[in-house]
């Protein structure tokens, strides 16, 4: 199927007002909370900005298919074209009132990621990037920093759902990157982090065990603002994989390096 980039595009923001106008709505009310986990927490928030969504993308691509975090799995007739979405990155933030959290949406044509539309309905920023097109911060274009000492730079990161197991080993990688860096934000919103790294608000970032949901929309607006994503070591980056490390280039070297130091340092054989 050929796709019209400027229609997805369309759509994804009808979808992510809708929704981001739900969520401005409700960030500062009381909250119903259900838990996925010990820490993992869900808002009827969350799951009602999806079904938005979810609904506008239906409405005008019946036949496309469709991941969502909150449980949302369509198997379209349209196999090639897939829509990723993360309904409210950021929800600890939101159930909290912290005012940093999203709506994260991608659309995949065969595996490949092609438009990515990140909004943060409070700070009323929209971020969006097409593949080949450049990307964007409600309509400017946006580049990564210009930082080439990673002595200099700030970076973010987050620290996955599992952190009460692993929290020596998440923690090696924060002062290995502490102590090394200007400083380290943990803003709580992937999606936001990357985005920050391609308006250059933040130099790097990194985080392990992240969903496609979470960076499939950020890694393309990243890539798109001149930066670059690997995993820790150097290898070519997935949504699908384990392991997010994205600059603006120049200090990518200086950070593998690191998370390789760390992750010699810290193997279990
Ligand atoms: C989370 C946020 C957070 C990151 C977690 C994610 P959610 O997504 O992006 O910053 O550290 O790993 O799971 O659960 O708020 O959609
Ligand atoms: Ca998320
Ligand atoms: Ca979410």
């Amino acid at each position: 199927m050929i796709v019209d980039t400027d229609q997805l595009l369309e759509v994804a923001w009808q979808g992510a007002s809708a929704a981001g106008q739900l969520i401005q709505e409700s960030w500062q009310k009381p909250k119903s909370i259900e838990y996925k986990g010990a820490i993992d927490l869900v808002t009827s928030v969350d799951r009602e900005s999806e079904r938005i969504i979810i609904a506008a993308i239906q409405h005008y691509f019946p036949d496309h298919s469709i991941v969502g975090e909150e449980e949302t799995i369509v198997h379209g007739a349209d196999q090639e074209c897939r829509w990723i979405v993360d309904p409210l990155d950021g929800t600890t933030n939101f159930a909290h009132g912290y005012p940093q959290f999203c709506i994260s949406i991608a659309f995949e044509n065969r595996g490949i990621v092609m438009l990515g539309l990140v909004y943060d309905p409070v700070h009323q920023e929209c971020f969006k990037a097409v593949r080949d097109g450049g990307a964007r911060l409600n309509g400017a274009t946006i580049h990564v920093s210009p930082l080439a000492q990673l002595d200099e730079a700030l970076l973010g990161t987050g620290f996955p759902y599992d952190r009460r197991d692993f929290a020596d080993l998440y923690l090696s990688y924060f002062k290995a990157f502490m102590v090394r860096s200007q400083g380290v934000r943990r803003g709580g919103s992937a999606a936001l982090d990357l985005c920050y790294v391609a308006s250059g608000r933040l130099d790097g970032f990194w985080e392990m065990k992240l969903k496609p949901w979470d960076v499939a929309a950020g890694a393309l607006i990243v890539t798109e603002a001149g930066g670059v994503l690997s995993d820790f070591s150097g290898n070519a980056f997935s949504i699908y994989g384990q392991e997010t490390l994205a600059s603006n280039g120049l200090i990518q070297r200086e950070m593998v390096e690191i998370a390789s130091a760390v992750a010699r340092e810290t193997r279990v054989d």
